[in-house]
């Protein structure tokens, strides 16, 4: 069936902008500020092995999938979902895996929101002078003096919801486009040369054995849940944002391409930015093998202590949280895009009043995460693993963890048995052929059997 829909809200002006805007909302605070904390936190190397296979078996198919399935259904993801189930004559219960989506963005943009905030409060720092020439103790003492700041948090988070409002209000193209088309280049190469100074600097090779040699031993089945869940996180993919963006792609993009180049730009992201960090802490003599290291402030603490000490920081440090605002920003905006979306298709509202309504909503369950950094901090144990900011992390976990490869699972499901094998093959402009069977094998079975061993192996059942 050829693409006959058109999307009400409007389309990419070209296919490298729905890969710069993809880019933009996979590229965020999940590479610099999740990936180098977390893969301390279950112990390096394995934790990375397992979250890199996660990428290529599970993330990717389920990107192909979801901007596929967003691609045909040209709608918000909840009605994208029915509409697609109805035309093939199944429940229009599908929408529950839209309505889980949009309920698992609020929940992600609660706390995504207040670690942008410290970002800004970061960026604004450094324009000011505050680190210049600090050692540890200034740098961890600015830092302490913010998290146990409730009324300073608020006030940053609320200024970057503001930010991520105005831009959706504008309709994510008018909106976007200017801002992912040279920042997310800006970042990739800030993040290189400071790859070089981490190289020359830091205990580079030290922080690559950390990394990049896998210790079984240290892995578990918590670090492997949340290898699975991180995938997801940082591409973007189970809560609808991806297949949201699907539906403004021209029809003639090759899906199968977008998908690899978008997961490969987020991977190498994440691993620089873990290239820079560990050998600078290393340098510091700070061991990654301790766990207490780890945690939401670890680049908050580790990179001002680097450009503190390096020629023109200040100027740098400024550009750097500038450059990862924006990163965080662009991030954001897509996860709040399928919400406004769906209010305005289905309750025809303005686009301004469903920003507004919906970023004032998802603000004020920020402030759980606010609170849980210091007023209502507890510590408790999840698999295994030790959690100690509350609440904070359970929604990140519940999230993170369980909703997204929930939405995985059901996307990759319906686009693998719901959908007929033709109707793929068409949209991914593929002949019958090895390269389609393998991508539909990967669709069909490896992702959704991938997604639920972890399951089994998180409920201790294998
Ligand atoms: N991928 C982004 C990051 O790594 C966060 C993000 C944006 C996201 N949109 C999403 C996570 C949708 C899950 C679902 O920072």
């Amino acid at each position: 069936m050829p693409i006959s829909r058109a999307s009400i809200h409007g389309q990419w002006s070209s296919r490298l902008i729905f890969i710069l805007a993809a880019t933009g909302s996979a590229v965020g605070l999940g590479n610099i500020w999740k990936f180098p904390y977390i893969a301390g936190q279950y112990g390096g190397g394995a934790f990375v092995l397992i979250y890199l296979l996660c990428i290529a078996l599970i993330g990717i198919p389920v990107m192909m999938a979801e901007v596929l399935l967003g691609r045909r259904g040209r709608q918000s993801p909840i009605n994208t979902m029915q509409t697609l189930a109805e035309e093939v004559g199944r429940s229009r219960a599908w929408r529950l895996v839209g309505v889980m989506g949009v309920t698992a963005g609020f929940i992600i943009l609660s706390f995504y929101s207040v670690i942008g905030g410290i970002a800004v409060a970061y960026a604004v720092k450094f324009a000011s002078g505050v680190f210049v020439d600090s050692d540890a103790e200034q740098v961890g003492g600015v830092l302490d003096a913010l998290l146990h700041d409730p009324l300073q948090l608020l006030l940053w988070h609320s200024l970057f919801m503001c930010m991520t409002a105005v831009v959706v209000a504008r309709g994510v193209r008018a909106g976007l486009e200017q801002a992912v088309r040279y920042m997310m280049p800006a970042l990739f190469l800030l993040l290189v040369l400071m790859l070089g100074y981490s190289m020359a600097e830091g205990a580079f090779i030290q922080g690559l054995e950390f990394l990049f040699m896998p210790d079984f031993s240290k892995l578990t089945r918590a670090g492997v849940l949340a290898a699975m869940g991180h995938a997801f996180f940082t591409l973007s993919l189970g809560m609808g944002a991806i297949m949201m963006y699907g539906s403004y792609l021209p029809g003639r993009t090759s899906i199968v391409r977008v998908s690899v180049i978008v997961a490969l730009a987020d991977t190498a992201v994440a691993l620089i930015a873990a290239m820079v960090i560990f050998p600078i802490m290393i340098a510091n003599g700070v061991d990654p093998g301790e766990k207490e290291q780890f945690g939401v402030g670890l680049i908050f603490n580790v990179l001002p202590l680097t450009f503190a000490h390096m020629p023109f920081g200040g100027l740098f440090g400024t550009l750097f949280f500038v450059l990862l605002v924006f990163a965080a920003w662009s991030s954001a905006i897509s996860l709040i895009e399928p919400a406004v979306a769906w209010l305005v298709e289905s309750r025809r509202v303005s686009r301004i009043k469903a920003a507004v309504l919906i970023a004032l909503t998802i603000w004020a369950l920020g402030i759980v995460s606010v609170l849980s950094l210091n007023r209502w901090a507890f510590s408790f144990e999840f698999a295994g693993a030790q959690k100690t900011t509350g609440m904070f992390d359970v929604l990140d976990i519940l999230a993170n963890n369980f909703m997204l490869p929930l939405g995985g699972l059901a996307i990759a499901l319906f686009a693998g048995w719901v959908m007929t094998r033709q109707s793929i093959r068409d949209e991914l402009g593929l002949h019958e052929g090895l390269w389609f069977k393998i991508i539909y094998a990967l669709v069909r079975f490896v992702a959704p059997i991938g997604i639920v061993l972890v399951f089994l192996s998180i409920l201790k059942l294998i």
